[in-house]
This record gives C-alpha cells, structure tokens and sequence, in this order.
C-alpha cells in the first residue's frame, strides 16, 4: 500500500512507503524532508518518540535519547537498558563528539573464565544466562549524552514509561521471535517475565511490561542512581546471584562513560568521522577506504566482480589486522596510528592481486582452534544541523536471555566480544588473541561503527546499523554506494550487501546479489556463501538540493519519524 502524505508547511514527503500497519503502528521507510529534523531507528514508535522531541524543540542529542529509552521497550531484542553503545555526534557549533558506553568486565571477571578444566572453550556460558552479561552501560551513556541536550531527562524518558505501562502492538518479527526464544527466557531468567505467557505470541498482540515502567520511572526520578544504585541495583544483584552471574553492587556503581576522541580521515571530498577504540569499526573503515582508494572504484559498477573483488581484499587484510591488534586502549598498546597512517595501507595491500583471491594464510597468522546476531541503530539529524549516529546492542538476539526479576528488563551478552580463548571463533565468527582477552574492568572489543560524513563540515550522511563483524562492511558499503556509485539513500541502504572479514575465508553475499558477479568471483577462486540478510542499516543523506532524505531498512521493522 502506497500512502502520500501531503502537510502544509516546509516539507513534502511524497515517499511514505507505508509497509505494514498494526493497531496503531505504521513502518514508514523512507521520507524526505527540508528544514525539518528526521529521525531513522529500528522501530517506528521508537522513531516517533524521537521526532516528538524535536517537534517539542529538542534537538538530535534529545531525539536519540528518547529513541534510545522507547526501543529499550519497544523493541527488546535489541533496544536496551541493560546493555551498551557508542555514539558519534558532529554539532553545528562544529565540535566532534564520541561516547563510549560500552559494557565492562566485572571486577571478578579473569581471562580464563570460559575455559574448562582441560583449556576448551565453553561458548554456551560466555553466550547465554548471567555470567555472560557485561556491566550494562546504556544509561550513563544517555546521561553522558544529555549534557548536549536541551530538554529536561524527565520528559525525554516519559514515551517510553507510557509505552511500558500502557504496552503496544507487537509486529509479525516481534511475535516470531518472541515464540522462538521462549524456552530460552525460561531457562536462562529466574522468574516470570513480560515476554513469556501461556499462549504463543500473535501479530497485534499487546506487549506490556509494567516492571520496566516503574525502573524508567526510577531512573526518571533519581538520574543515573536510578539504575545504577538503590532497587534497580539491587534487583540485578540478586538476579546475579540466582545463577552463576558475578556483578556485584560495586561494579554497578564504579561503571564510568567515556568520552573519547573520533577517529576521522578523508574520502573524496568528504570527512568520515567514526568510532575509535574500543569499537574495531573505525580503524576498519580508515583501512578498507584507503586501501580501496589505492585502486579506486572510479568506473567500476555498484556490486560488480571488479568492485566487490577490490573491496573484498580490503576487507580481508583489514579484518586480520583486527584480530591481531586490536583491544581496548586502556588495557593495551593503542595500534590506531599504526594501523591507518598512509604508508602502512599501502604496504598492507602491496600483494593485491586483481586477478584473484589472496589466501587469507598469507595476510594474517591463523591461530588453529578446535571449536568450531542482536544490535540497533539510531540515525538523528536536526534542522539546526546537529547529527547524532548512536548504535547500541545487548550482542545477541535478546541478549542473555535473562530478565531481571522485578525489573522488567533483559541484560546483555557482551562479555562473548572478548576472546574467550586465542582462535576461537565468537558467536560471529571473529576471532582474537591478548589483545581481546578477559580482564576486569576492561572494554571487549566492538565492530559498531556508528558514522557521520561531513562535507564542508556540514553533515552528508548519517549512518549505522547492527550485524555483529559485518557492520564495518555494511557501513562501507552504505557510503561507497552514496558516493561513488551515486546511489540514492534508499537504494544505498537496500541493495544486496556482500561481506567478508578474513576468517571464515568466504564471502558472504545476500539473496538477490547478482549471478553474474557471484560467477566471476568464483572463477578468481572466491568462495561464495549465500546467507540470511545482511544488517540493518538506518541511513540520512543531505542531498545537494538540501533534501534531507532519511530511510530506514527494508530488512526490518525500521521506520523513519519527523519534526512536525
Ligand atoms: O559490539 C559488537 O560488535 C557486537 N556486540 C554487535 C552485535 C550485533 O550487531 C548483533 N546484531 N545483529
């Protein structure tokens, strides 16, 4: 169903693709705008708690706080209190933000944590239930995030407190995936949760989760201590200690955001401000753009053998420098200048060869191991020209699948984002060595990538997504299909995606991707794996008219929101 929706005032939007509707619930996909703020997250609800706050006179920080609390209700597979992010922000005033609110390890956490007796890996305790949880980090981070902001916290938590209370209609995903995952609530929570009930889970469906009501409602009455100490505090604590979970009270109390410099470099004209350490994003991007750049895809075509062959090899050098290098900065060596100065980019990718596949062996030191997806994205752009790029995650589908009694709400599984044991794979397939290990108090290494491009230090595109190891390559992609393909928002953020991150050696190719490439490939000795669809990117692009076109994914729920 194609709905045009005409208002009067600045704007037009002749492009509400409206999807679906539930009760009250429109998916909006793609709208374009002019002097109006927009906002693109991963449910519309969530989007329209944004755009709320700029229609009231907030600006991005705002909306993306907003957002930010109403997905933690609306959209728990991956919106979260109880789990972490990144943000990055370019304000008009010109200043550069990055916070990191990333999960830490718990002072008891050690390196060994999740190994047997004998040395092998146990993936299932580093995935799933208590032990798996990081100290969550999100609500600092919102707090962190608030002194950039310019309406009062209270009312910015207060969407997603009626939400809460007064529950919403759940989407056709929602259901599915609730249905799939409840033995895992059963077994991994200690008591009954909000999102377990006698009967299956149906489209339409009304979702309410009085508990995390009232632990909004603390932290909307008593700040960060809201959560951090006093009840909510407590109710994790105990919820800890009914598994095998070691966060304790002081561990809630010390977490601390940082803040941290951007890490920028150029692209054709354009500046790409993006996430430093402890997220690997960043530093991949710096890598697979210049590399790229060292051949150029001037003339080549959007997803064809000779485009996708040089990106690929990119991703490949870039992706194994990752699993050597890279950890948190304050644990150890910070390789970011090493590892993105122009002369080391070009010796990296002195063995390319068009013609055919470099062995991953021989562009890393393979580490022989034995053993053998759940984050979102908030873009925000305001009519002041303020933008906020914000990713957060709890790391799998619904996190560890435990909920917290009496709070309402599910805790993350990051602490799986450390290597658990040099060589073995995490749940997404990227391995580590040292560099990634378990230490308490430590940040575990992260692929988010939460981005803005500048041009003439004005905002072009805004842009993230979730996905795990394939965000960096989302992200690239996403931006060389604007820029060099001349892609539209819309066609950037849908086209079918490919990726590739060193080990496993294949190359990933969504449904849809074209044969003729995929043949190509092979015969240059790729392996190519078709698998499920590839991130979900929420994406705003300035056009030169000065459009604002903002879309979110047509793999998801994602949905678009605007200042009224
Ligand atoms: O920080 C990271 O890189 C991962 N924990 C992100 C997980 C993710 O994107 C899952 N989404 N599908």
């Amino acid at each position: 169903m194609k709905k045009i929706i005409i208002s009067a005032g600045l704007f037009l939007l002749p492009l509400a693709n409206i999807q679906a509707q539930f009760t009250d619930i429109n998916i909006v996909k793609e709208v374009k705008v002019i002097n109006k703020g927009v906002v693109a997250s991963a449910h519309p609800l969530a989007s329209e708690a944004g755009a709320q706050m700029l229609s009231a006179g907030g600006n991005a920080f705002d909306a993306s706080i907003a957002t930010q609390f109403a997905l933690a209700v609306v959209y728990p597979q991956a919106g979260n209190i109880g789990g972490g992010g990144f943000m990055i922000a370019t304000t008009s005033g010109g200043k550069r933000i990055s916070l990191d609110y990333r999960e830490t390890a718990p002072a008891k956490a050690f390196a060994n944590m999740y190994l047997d007796k004998k040395g092998n890996a146990l993936p299932e305790l580093s995935q799933n239930g208590h032990l798996a949880v990081g100290i969550p980090g999100a609500v600092a981070g919102m707090f962190a995030m608030h002194k950039y902001a310019k309406l009062p916290m209270a009312k910015l938590i207060q969407p997603a407190i009626d939400l809460a209370e007064q529950g919403f209609a759940i989407t056709p995903d929602e259901a599915q995936l609730l249905n799939e995952h409840k033995s895992d609530f059963i077994k991994y929570s200690s008591g009954p949760s909000a999102f377990v009930k006698n009967t299956d889970w149906k489209t339409g469906d009304i979702l309410r989760q009085p508990e995390l009501a009232e632990t909004l409602r603390r932290i909307q009455q008593s700040g960060e201590k809201g959560f951090y100490e006093g009840k909510t505090a407590e109710l994790i604590v105990a919820e800890m200690k009914k598994g095998k979970g070691i966060i304790t009270a002081a561990d809630l109390k010390n977490y601390k955001v940082q803040e941290r410099t951007p890490l920028s470099f150029p692209y054709k004209g354009h500046e790409i401000v993006t996430m430093p350490l402890p997220s690997s994003g960043g530093i991949l991007l710096a890598q697979m753009f210049g590399m790229t750049s060292l051949i150029g895809l001037d003339g080549k075509e959007v997803n064809s053998p000779e485009a996708v062959q040089l990106m690929v090899e990119a991703e490949r050098r870039a992706y194994a420098d990752r699993a050597e290098y890279l950890g948190d900065p304050s644990f150890v060596a910070d390789k970011t200048e090493m590892l993105t100065n122009a002369d080391y980019i070009r010796r990296r990718f002195a063995d390319y060869n068009p013609k055919a596949a470099t062995p991953s062996s021989a562009v890393g030191k393979i580490i022989p191991a034995k053993e053998s997806e759940q984050t979102t994205h908030i873009s925000v752009l305001d009519k002041e020209g303020n933008a906020v790029s914000a990713t957060t995650t709890l790391n799998g589908l619904y996190g560890s699948r435990t909920v917290v009694a009496g709070a309402g709400f599910l805790l993350n599984n990051e602490m799986d984002d450390f290597s658990i044991k040099p060589g073995v794979p995490n749940m997404y397939g990227a391995v580590g060595n040292e560099a990634n290990a378990i230490q308490p108090g430590k940040r575990m290494l992260s692929s988010m990538s939460p981005t803005v491009v500048l041009k003439n230090n004005k905002p072009a595109i805004v842009v993230g997504t979730p996905g795990g190891t394939t965000i960096p390559t989302s992200v690239f992609q996403s931006i060389v299909n604007v820029i060099d393909f001349k892609k539209n928002a819309n066609e950037a953020v849908n086209l079918p995606k490919f990726h590739h991150q060193w080990l496993p050696e294949v190359v990933s190719v969504e449904e849809g991707f074209p044969q003729h490439t995929i043949r190509e490939l092979e015969k240059m000795n790729y392996k190519i794996q078709k698998r499920e669809k590839i991130g979900r990117v929420e994406m705003i692009v300035v056009e030169d008219s000065g459009f604002i076109h903002a879309v979110g994914d047509g793999r998801g729920d994602d949905s678009v929101a605007w200042e009224k």
